[in-house]
């Protein structure tokens, strides 16, 4: 099955990324595979959705390996990813008894896996985790560089830890069931790692997203296509994992063009607007959407990305598939809203722009003045993409 080697500075922490149809049934093997023979418990974390349609393959993959598994279902949507749903993992945990040799496996999207890997971290200060990512935006980003985390009042991903897991499991099977938008959502992320990454692999992200039309489910049924998006699941994790590899903790002194801190490519607006609509209105990869083509604007505004760049992204964005409209939104409220952003540094935001596809640049926002931030925010967030 393809595999990404993720290689960290600290040895000990270097893990592989599995990725392939059908390999959730194999979850046991390879979790004993890295857990060694004395791992006796594994706590899987999942919501009802996933559960309901891959816990039983999962659990039983665990037990014909011998694990003694428990499983604890937290609550659906973004705003339980917080700390009481952090407290009743760590509860659930400890009620299980789970021991330092046991391990946590997370199965489901960025949500579950961001607050499984954060209890995972916590626990006994720090037992394994197993990432079995079911959303294309987990597959492609999230279960992969170890950031987990909740969400505060005051904003996203406030409260967490880096907590590297022992093995990412992708079964790009599970996609067949994932709902239209959140198909547009891991899209949207593909765009951003592909805009931030280099030509070659947003090319290969758009080229596929040119492909598969309006059925993905249909798509994926075909035996060359599950090739080519493995394929391209392979390639981002690779881009993520060398990201992650140079700059794992997102040192913030870092302003390079390889920094941990481009990944945030359209973030700035993006969990704006989330906050501002109370985790309601926007999955968080369709944000994203919006926040990219904020960023880009902002880019050709101040005269850094050349018109022909911006089209090129907007053009993916609009593969990605319709986006839940953000014209209504108070420019100014967005404006206040960026400010409570943790990629602030020294109360100041920061912006990922870009000076061509491939080529993202960190300035600091001192640098743009508000009549351009607010053209940008009005054009970004305006009918440039399809609206649902
Ligand atoms: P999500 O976890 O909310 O999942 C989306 C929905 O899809 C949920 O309702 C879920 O139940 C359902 N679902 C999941 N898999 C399914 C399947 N195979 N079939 C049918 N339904 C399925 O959303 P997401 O987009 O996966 O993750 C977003 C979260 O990830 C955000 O909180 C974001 O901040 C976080 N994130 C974290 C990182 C990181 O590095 N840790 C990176 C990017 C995003
Ligand atoms: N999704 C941003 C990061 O993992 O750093």
């Amino acid at each position: 099955m393809p595999t990404v080697q993720v290689r960290l500075p600290a040895q000990p922490k270097n893990y592989e990324i599995k990725i392939g149809r059908g390999v959730l049934s194999k979850l046991g093997r390879e979790a004993r595979a890295v857990l060694g023979p004395d791992a006796r418990r594994i706590a899987l974390i999942s919501n009802s959705t996933v559960f309901g349609l891959y816990g039983k393959q999962a659990l039983q993959s665990l037990k014909a390996a011998d694990f003694k598994s428990t499983h604890w279902l937290m609550p659906e949507g973004e705003q339980h990813k917080s700390l009481r749903s952090w407290q009743q993992a760590l509860e659930f945990l400890s009620k299980k008894e789970l021991e330092r040799g046991d391990a946590v496996v997370s199965l489901g999207g960025g949500v579950v896996g961001d607050v499984a890997g954060f209890a995972a971290a916590s626990y006994l200060r720090g037992i394994a985790f197993i990432q079995a990512p079911t959303t294309l935006l987990a597959q492609i980003d999230a279960s992969v560089g170890g950031k987990t985390g909740v969400n505060l009042s005051a904003g996203k991903n406030l409260a967490g830890a880096f907590h590297q897991p022992h093995l990412v499991l992708i079964d790009t099977q599970t996609l067949r069931t994932l709902p239209r938008r959140e198909i547009t959502a891991g899209w949207c992320e593909a765009v951003k790692q592909g805009a931030v990454g280099g030509r070659k692999l947003f090319n290969q992200t758009r080229r596929l997203l040119s492909k598969i039309g309006a059925d993905f489910s249909l798509w994926l049924d075909q035996e060359k296509s599950q090739g080519e998006v493995c394929a391209t699941i392979a390639a981002h994790c690779s881009f993520k994992a060398a990201i992650v590899a140079g700059d794992e903790r997102e040192n913030i002194k870092r302003t390079d063009a390889r920094s941990r801190r481009i990944l945030n490519f359209g973030h700035t607006t993006a969990h704006a607007l989330e906050r501002l609509t109370d985790y309601r209105r926007f999955r968080h990869g369709e944000a994203v959407g919006y926040g990219m083509l904020v960023a880009a604007e902002l880019s050709k505004n101040i005269g850094m990305l050349a018109p022909g760049e911006l089209e090129s992204l907007r053009d993916a964005v609009r593969l990605c598939g319709p986006l839940p409209p953000a014209g209504d939104l108070a420019t100014d409220s967005i404006i206040q809203a960026m400010s409570y952003d943790k990629k602030s540094v020294g109360g100041v935001t920061k912006w990922i722009l870009l000076e061509r596809i491939g080529r993202p640049v960190i300035i600091d926002g001192k640098e743009i003045d508000k009549p351009t931030l607010r053209t940008s925010l009005r054009a970004g967030l305006s009918g440039s993409v399809k609206v649902s």
